[in-house]
């Protein structure tokens, strides 16, 4: 990224500095069942934050039925406290971030990979490449952040690691740098050979111990090998070679360009190469980097405190009606009470009752830096994207609106509830729990979202907040697509020609509405001078408006 001249110097806090350098701030992207709640556990063992496996899986909730679900997020604190998850080890501190999968996978998963520096992509290795990693890793391209890959479950049956990888580099579209490679799999896997310090790491089963020591065999040459290993040394040493000739080294740049992802074998469930993983996260993932505002490029270690909202919680409470915005700081320190500017409304307002997340409670702390996230409760003045500034006028960038993939039209059981429901909609459309569309032909709100749940958050909130009781029905509509084109009278030709499939959205910008992937390819090919995104920027306003 390039760094604006008028930026202002770096802090001249050397506290401040060294503080920031420490944190690595990344998530864990994976497909359902793959191993992301294990690795993430691990991970916490690892790093000393929790002190018993089953702390993070038995709230591994995405399988539990909606209104249980409810009933969890009505006791706060449990969904909110574990969606951020703050740890140390080493000189480094971490902060993970949740990516909802399952039943609550929505918007969120998608934006909270906004707000990351880094990404743990972990592959089922019998499975290969899944769709929701497909789609997670897109996300992570638009900001280019780089990747770590974890092939896990290598003490079951799985795929040929080369296939692996071949699958990896021509679905992914990244090129892989095995950092470490399997010897066998199955009931005959035998560890890894890390091909940058050219040892040995013998495997051993057992869950417990997540700082178990597992044997560490040096420099082994080629006899050795055969007679440790006679029945995998062969095939080792051919791969090797291979890996090593034709394969890519692993290269710092290109993976902090997120062009190049160094790949780890291992089995999260027996602990086995979830501390390669995290030194690879403490040693090569990049601290927090300068962030993009519309005015100009922040500096991580600036005096001055900035951030942006990527993720709203609501209370499901009706008592009570705040919500905890997730808030990423991006530059200066946060302070109990501090006073900061809301850009988006230009008014002032005090952060009273952060919550500062800490995956091990006993250690709370109420400060933050760059990397950090804080919770901040409020009554729905903060919306997703929203800016808060020590004053300067900044709007960050990168938070972008996701072409949302599930549509309905709300039914309202009380006819006479339109106003209040239409209300509701809007105000929840804004906040970004859900995305509102006005069709040019229809006078009923059509409603975006990206995981079922959405919907169903949405149908709670217009109830206990709004009073409205609706039903959501399947709109029949494939995905949406913002529209725009600098040519101004062909914009308006392909608006009269489609005005049955045109809508806006919350802040008037013109989205094409397809019933299908068939219609969105057609309407792509009539009309190659109308550009389709499949995300905006909050707040942006498109030209087509
Ligand atoms: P997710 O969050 O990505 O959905 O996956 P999760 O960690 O829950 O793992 C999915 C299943 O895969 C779990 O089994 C888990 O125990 C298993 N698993 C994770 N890592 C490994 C591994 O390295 N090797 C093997 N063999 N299995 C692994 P489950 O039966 O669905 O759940 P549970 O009964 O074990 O909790």
């Amino acid at each position: 990224m390039e760094i604006n001249p008028t930026t202002p110097a770096p802090s001249g806090d050397p506290a401040l500095v060294r503080d920031v350098k420490k944190r690595r701030t990344f998530a864990i992207i994976s497909h359902p069942d793959a191993g992301k709640t294990t690795l993430t556990e691990k991970l916490l063992l690892f790093g000393g934050a929790i002190q018993m496996a089953g702390t993070v899986k038995a709230r591994k909730s995405g399988r539990y039925a909606t209104s249980d679900w409810m009933e969890v997020e009505r006791e706060r604190g449990i969904s909110v406290a574990s969606s951020v998850m703050q740890f140390s080890h080493g000189d480094c501190v971490f902060n993970l971030l949740d990516t909802p999968g399952h039943k609550d996978f929505s918007e969120d998963t998608y934006r909270v990979l906004t707000a990351v520096d880094a990404a743990i992509m972990v592959v089922d290795a019998a499975k290969g490449v899944e769709e929701q990693t497909i789609k997670l890793l897109e996300v992570c391209r638009l900001r280019d952040t780089p990747i770590i890959t974890f092939i896990n479950k290598m003490d079951r049956e799985v795929r040929e690691p080369l296939e692996l990888l071949d699958e990896i580099e021509s679905i992914l579209k990244i090129h892989c740098a095995p950092v470490t490679w399997p010897i066998g799999m199955g009931k005959r896997f035998q560890g890894v050979y890390h091909l940058l310090n050219n040892e040995i790491l013998r495997f051993k089963a057992g869950e417990e111990n997540a700082n178990q020591q597992f044997e560490s065999l040096q420099g082994l040459g080629e006899a050795a090998l055969k007679e440790r290993f006679p029945l995998e040394a062969d095939t080792l040493l051919s791969e090797i070679e291979l890996v090593r000739g034709a394969g890519d080294s692993f290269d710092l740049d290109a993976f902090l360009q997120g062009k190049q992802s160094p790949v780890f074998f291992g089995s999260g469930i027996n602990n086995f190469g979830v501390r390669e993983v995290l030194h690879a996260l403490a040693d090569w993932a990049p601290p927090p980097q300068p962030r993009e505002a519309v005015e100009r490029v922040v500096l991580p270690a600036e005096p001055k405190f900035t951030g942006f909202v990527f993720k709203i919680q609501a209370n499901m409470d009706p008592q009570h009606r705040d919500r905890i915005a997730f808030f990423r700081v991006c530059s200066g320190r946060y302070s109990p009470n501090m006073k900061v500017r809301h850009r988006r409304t230009g008014k002032d307002m005090k952060i009273a009752n952060a919550v500062v997340f800490m995956a091990n409670e006993r250690t709370r702390m109420d400060d933050a830096v760059a990397g950090d996230i804080i919770g901040i409760h409020n009554h729905g003045q903060l919306h997703i994207g929203d800016t808060l500034t020590e004053g300067e006028a900044l709007q960050y960038k990168g938070i972008p609106y996701f072409a949302p993939e599930l549509f309905s039209r709300p039914r309202l059981r009380d006819p006479l509830r339109a106003k209040q429901l239409n209300k509701g909609l809007l105000e929840l459309g804004e906040e970004g729990a859900v995305q509102v569309f006005e069709p040019f032909t229809d006078n009923t709100l059509l409603i975006g979202a990206v995981g079922q749940l959405q919907f169903e958050v949405v149908a709670h909130r217009l109830k206990t907040e709004y009073g409205v009781d609706a039903s959501f029905e399947n709109a029949g509509i494939y995905t949406a697509r913002w529209v725009t084109s600098p040519d101004a009278q062909h914009l308006a030709e392909f608006t009269k020609s489609n005005t049955l499939k045109l809508a806006k959205d919350v802040d008037g910008n013109l989205v094409y509405l397809a019933d299908t992937r068939v219609n969105l390819m057609l309407a792509q090919e009539r009309w190659p001078k109308i550009a389709f995104h499949d995300t905006r920027e909050h707040g942006q306003l498109l030209n087509s408006a």
